[in-house]
């Protein structure tokens, strides 16, 4: 049945997928986010998405929907952005951001899409080395 599929669709997805609500708690988390971030789902699930990033964004991202809100201007929504992340252990990964708007069930949530860029990136580095 759909939702199943869904489910499973999610589960196995490349890509990290996180969900937050309109106040940027997180939702749920998928395998493949957890598995970038090095955080079990429980770790995460109810805490600000903000644990996930590195400052100044850390600091700003409550001010950064809630602007989206009271404007209805995107930066990132629907355009998508190149951002970092803060892994567990302190660590940080590039990775392309992909941000979705859904209304469900009468409230509004947000999906995030996380595409890690860290490989791409240290490529870049070493092509750079011999420049
Ligand atoms: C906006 C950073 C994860 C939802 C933004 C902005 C930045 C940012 C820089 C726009 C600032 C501006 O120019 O106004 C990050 C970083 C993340 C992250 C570094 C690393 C974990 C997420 C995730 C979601 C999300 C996973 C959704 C599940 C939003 C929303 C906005 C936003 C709803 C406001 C709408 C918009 O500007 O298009 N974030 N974000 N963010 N982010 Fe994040």
């Amino acid at each position: 049945e759909s939702a199943a599929l869904l489910k499973a669709i999610i589960e196995n997805a490349i890509d990290g997928i996180i969900t937050i609500d309109e106040r940027g708690r997180v939702e749920s988390i998928n395998p493949s986010a957890c598995k970038l971030f090095q955080y079990e789902p429980e770790e995460v699930i109810g805490n600000n998405i903000a644990m996930l990033m590195p400052p100044p964004d850390r600091e700003q991202h409550d001010e950064y929907i809630h602007r989206y809100q009271r404007t209805g201007h995107a930066h990132i929504i629907g355009i998508g952005r190149e951002v970092t992340g803060l892994r567990k252990d302190g660590s940080r990964f590039p990775f392309r951001l992909g941000v979705s708007e859904v209304q469900f069930s009468g409230r509004k949530i947000y999906t995030g899409f996380i595409h890690d860029l860290s490989r791409e990136k240290e490529a870049e580095e070493r092509l750079k080395d011999y420049a």
